[in-house]
């Protein structure tokens, strides 16, 4: 497991950078709230590596894992920031919006036990490899003509999603463990941070959308089918496991693509 930060170059990405443009407002609002998400993430993970004190092998390992898994959310949220950036270059204005997420995670940090913030952490992570595989696997016919640098950058945030796949999870069970404060964080996450991802998506699509016809509407919704069937394709299968008390991302079948994947944005780390 390893840090990278790949040469990514927004410059010419135009928000929508995907063929069919609903793909693309569906990502960008998924990729709103990463840099306030992640930075919670690591606030959660840099007060258990203080707690983790103990010089035995497995307190050892895991403060060195959660030091990589640091790094990379780090590079994820920075890479993110430059991302959506994109969206108001391009006259959507998400400030707003993103206040009120920064916001929200100050709430739950402030208000929330170190155990639930760990179940939130550990919810969201669960999330990883299912949506490394739909991304580095199922979704060319979406990045067809796509931008090569947006399409990167998602396979590249998700590859190594999977790659730190274990981290929150055996943190959350060196802590704590309980399985129903676990399936509690799962769904505390799924609807909280869903809701905030469904709230910039409706945003984005109410401006792309404003000066539609029925007809064009009508096809905006069709495209937005696929765009969210994408994602959703084989992905309750795999959720469903999660509520099994015997859940572990440990040995989580690797996504087809993901070594050769990893090979090539390899050479782009800077
Ligand atoms: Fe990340
Ligand atoms: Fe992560």
């Amino acid at each position: 497991m390893r840090a990278r930060k790949p040469d990514f170059d927004f410059s010419n990405t135009p928000a929508i950078w995907a063929q069919n443009p609903e793909f693309a407002l569906f990502w960008n609002a998924a990729s709103t709230p990463f840099p306030y998400l992640e930075r919670f993430l690591n606030k959660a993970m840099a007060k258990a590596a203080t707690k983790l004190s103990g010089e035995d092998e497995a307190s050892r390992k895991l403060r060195g894992d959660i030091r990589t898994f640091i790094r990379q959310e780090s590079n994820h949220y920075t890479t993110h920031e430059r991302f959506n950036a994109i969206m108001k270059r391009d006259g959507f204005d998400i400030a707003p919006l993103e206040v009120e997420i920064e916001q929200e995670y100050e709430r739950l940090w402030q208000t929330k036990s170190f155990a639930f913030c760990l179940a939130y952490c550990e919810g969201f992570e669960t999330l990883g490899p299912p949506s490394a595989h739909s991304m580095l696997d199922n979704m060319e016919q979406h990045f067809d003509r796509a931008d090569p640098e947006a399409v990167a950058m998602w396979k590249w945030h998700l590859m190594e999603e999977f790659e730190h796949r274990t981290v929150c999870y055996d943190v959350y069970h060196h802590f704590h463990g309980g399985y129903f404060l676990r399936v509690y964080g799962f769904f505390y996450q799924a609807w909280h941070l869903g809701g905030m991802i469904k709230k910039v998506r409706n945003f984005l699509l109410a401006q792309y959308r404003q000066n539609m016809s029925g007809e064009e509407l009508a096809e905006s919704e069709r495209r937005l089918k696929l765009a969210t069937g994408a994602m959703g394709k084989g992905m309750l299968g795999k959720l469903i496991k999660v509520l099994s008390p015997r859940y572990s991302p440990h040995g989580y079948e690797e996504p087809r693509n993901y070594r050769a994947f990893m090979d090539k944005i390899e050479q782009r780390v800077i």
